[in-house]
């Protein structure tokens, strides 16, 4: 563990490090940790940079008998700050004491050190699989005079530029209750500089969208107050240097483990130090400490990069599909579906259904998705959410029944559920209207006709476990889609009291989280796929829970282009889906090939989402091609490496396996122009000193002519044109 983390007791520094990166802290005067450096590695530290103290007007200093005026936590970086002593920067935690004031500051207490990456509990986390791949420091902090207690988290990984945080707070048995109003995850300094944020905020069926904006002074916050990560605003934030690009440059990466209310603010101060902090939502927060309770944060996960965006989303890409998803699909390829919904919506029956999946089955597909509308009386989208029993209507014989057809046609049978949900026209509700969140005396809102069950208490959770464990201990059931199509308001839980409803956001995630914990654990041969509108609840958190979630509601081609492309700033492509839907789209009346709309699909866990009677003879030859072309490049999309090259009129993106011997080169062209200009597309990722056989032409390249010089593109003459080129090595 010493190759990972040491304390140097002279200097009192901790200097946490790998090969790739170092991150170093001080304990300083009166205890205070300040914060030193995090970037690429140094070998050693020598205990040369510290803070240098500066007398400075209106600065604070440490309360002690003798204060130094150069010493000022307003100027200082530190590891954890609080409010209410003299640093007047957005701070990671606000304590409310018992007393009422808003006071707290947190100084060093002790400190261990231990191998491997404690779990957290109630929380999704990165884990290890062995106590060697990573070491934990532990921190243990105190704010003297409440003697509440904070252990802060820092996990360092062998062989990833990864530094995993998160804050456990304490407070003694023998104290009167806290309430934290605050309670971050991570707070990173930066020193004096010139930095950009890069965020992904979107919309419904517009997701994740690359932003990139320059620091400036002032205080910006990247949030949701939707109760859930949203479809507004991603939980993930990296701050670079202004030259950063896809291949060069500084790049520092903050992604919160985390599915519900979340805020990253980051704060440009006087002199130039840009602080960033990273956790819950402190809006609509609080959360009281009782004396000798514990509150655990959710984890915050920093990348370091010194080459740009692609080397930071490979480091996000590699944990999270090796120690953030888990389960059997972890390491599985995943099926090739076709789902119903855009080809039926709530329109169907078993003998509607039965030529699609009879399509399917020649087509080489290999699992059929049954989605909204299967249960209850659910012709559309006003009622029956909360009863989990089919609709004899459109099952006569059971669903079962169906599912067994599915199956003897050699496909998995996979089932659409939205279980936070609740619709008034139900039997859940006529039985337990108390169910869903709604403030006393406060009509609760709906949005799409439904409402959301109170996940913070056990009883409802145990009703939707029992009801969900129905179904699947029928054992027919290959894959459930977990939806959830709208977001929380009308917050308020009948199972806490007056003083305790600003916990009620953050206990259902907790809630939701010990759910899918529950039901991921008992049925280990399902496939889960999140969902909520399509990609309103993709973040690392979710990913413990589902390998894999339904990237956005828009199917459109070339809307998904710059979807799956700000979405693979972090999330793997074997965690996101992408399903062939029809032309013109359902949601941009955009019309595009099949090839291109297949070339898209195709560069995550690939899917069809249409009526597959429908297509023509034509049509049915070129699906049944790019099943087979997925099925051979399938495993390096999923588990190969994932390069961005370019974005804008032309997109390119590509696929290299951890050996080098095999790419996938994607490229995609959007308008067409009466003057096209001699288009250019750079590989990279490659071994320069291999030769590589394009297998459709079967010409030969250098890897670093595919690098260095590039292949033209093809002209067009048309929009939304599209190419597909696999490489092997031949030597
Ligand atoms: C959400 C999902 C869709 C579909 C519908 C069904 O919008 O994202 O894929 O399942 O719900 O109502």
């Amino acid at each position: 563990m010493a190759d990972l983390i040491a304390f140097d007791a002279k200097t009192q520094v901790f200097h946490l490090h790998n090969q790739q990166i170092s991150y170093i802290f001080a304990i300083e005067d009166g205890g205070v940790l300040g914060h030193l450096y995090f970037g690429q590695a140094v070998a050693g530290y020598h205990g040369e940079r510290r803070y240098p103290r500066k007398d400075r007007g209106f600065a604070g200093n440490l309360p002690v008998a003798e204060p130094e005026r150069g010493f000022s936590l307003d100027t200082l970086p530190q590891e954890i700050s609080s409010r209410g002593e003299a640093d007047f920067r957005i701070p990671a935690f606000v304590i409310r004491q018992a007393d009422g004031a808003q006071a707290s500051r947190f100084v060093y207490a002790s400190h261990r050190i231990v191998p491997g990456k404690p779990k957290l509990p109630g929380l999704p986390a990165a884990y290890v699989e062995s106590p060697d791949e990573a070491a934990t420091l532990i921190v243990t902090v105190v704010d003297q005079p409440s003697r509440l207690q904070a252990d802060l988290y820092y996990t360092i990984y062998r062989d990833r530029a990864v530094i995993a945080r998160s804050v456990c707070f304490r407070n003694p048995a023998d104290q009167p209750a806290v309430t934290l109003e605050q309670a971050a995850s991570v707070q990173l300094d930066f020193p004096a500089g010139d930095y950009r944020v890069l965020s992904l905020p979107g919309a419904h069926a517009n997701e994740r969208h690359l932003q990139k904006e320059v620091v400036g002074y002032g205080i910006k916050q990247f949030a949701s107050t939707r109760g859930t990560t949203s479809h507004q605003m991603n939980n993930f934030i990296a701050l670079t240097a202004p030259d950063a690009d896809e291949f060069h440059g500084d790049v520092y990466g903050i992604d919160l483990v985390y599915s519900g209310n979340h805020a990253l603010t980051v704060e440009k101060d006087q002199i130039d130090q840009v602080r960033v902090v990273a956790g819950i939502n402190p809006a609509g927060f609080t959360w009281e400490l009782a004396g000798g309770a514990e509150f655990q944060t959710p984890e915050a996960l920093l990348v370091y990069s010194h080459q740009g965006l692609n080397a930071m989303s490979q480091t996000y890409h590699r944990l999270i599909r090796e120690r953030v998803v888990r389960g059997r699909y972890r390491d599985q390829e995943r099926p090739i579906l076709v789902n119903n919904w855009e080809a039926t919506y709530f329109d169907f029956n078993e003998a509607k259904l039965r030529p699609i999946v009879d399509a399917a089955k020649k087509l080489g597909i290999e699992m059929f998705v049954l989605d909204d509308g299967w249960f209850g009386h659910r012709d559309d989208d006003t009622t029956s959410l909360g009863d989990w029993v089919v609709d004899s209507h459109k099952f006569p014989l059971g669903l079962k029944h169906f599912a067994d057809y599915v199956h003897n046609q050699g496909l998995k049978f996979g089932l659409w559920v939205e279980p936070e949900m609740i619709s008034k026209d139900s039997d859940l509700y006529r039985t337990h209207p108390d169910y869903l969140l709604a403030v006393p005396g406060r009509a609760p809102s709906p949005s799409r006709f439904q409402y959301v069950l109170d996940l913070s208490r056990e009883d409802v959770r145990a009703n939707i476990a029992g009801q969900l464990s129905d179904l699947l201990d029928q054992g027919y059931i290959d894959y459930i889609k977990w939806d959830m199509n709208r977001h929380l308001s009308d917050i308020y839980s009948h199972a806490l009291p007056a003083a305790r409803q600003g916990e009620v956001l953050h206990r259902y995630t907790l809630g939701l989280y010990a759910l899918l914990e529950e039901l991921t654990t008992k049925y280990p041969d399902v496939l889960w796929e999140g969902c909520s509108g399509g990609g309103g609840r993709i973040d690392t958190g979710f990913a413990y829970y589902m390998p894999q979630s339904w990237t956005s509601d828009n199917t459109d081609a070339i809307s998904r282009l710059g979807i799956q492309y700000g979405t693979s700033l972090v999330y793997p492509p074997n965690t996101f889906t992408a399903h062939v839907s029809v032309s013109p789209n359902e949601q941009t009346g955009r019309s595009t090939s099949l090839t291109t709309r297949g070339n898209v699909a195709m560069s995550a866990v690939f899917g069809y989402e249409l009526d597959l009677t429908k297509l023509t003879k034509t049509e049915q030859k070129q699906v049944a091609a790019q099943v087979a072309a997925y099925k051979q490049i399938r495993s390096l999309i999923q588990f190969g490496h994932f390069l961005r090259l370019e974005s804008g009129n032309d997109y390119a993106w590509m696929f290299v396996s951890a050996d080098q011997n095999e790419a996938l080169l994607f490229t995609f062209h959007l308008l067409n122009n009466g003057q096209p200009a001699f288009h250019i597309v750079k590989m990279a990722g490659l071994d320069p000193a291999k030769q590589y056989e394009d297998t459709a032409t079967h010409t030969v390249y250098g890897g670093d002519e595919l690098m260095h010089m590039g292949l033209y593109q093809p002209l067009q003459r048309q929009d939304f044109t599209t190419h597909q080129y696999h490489f092997k090595a031949i030597n």
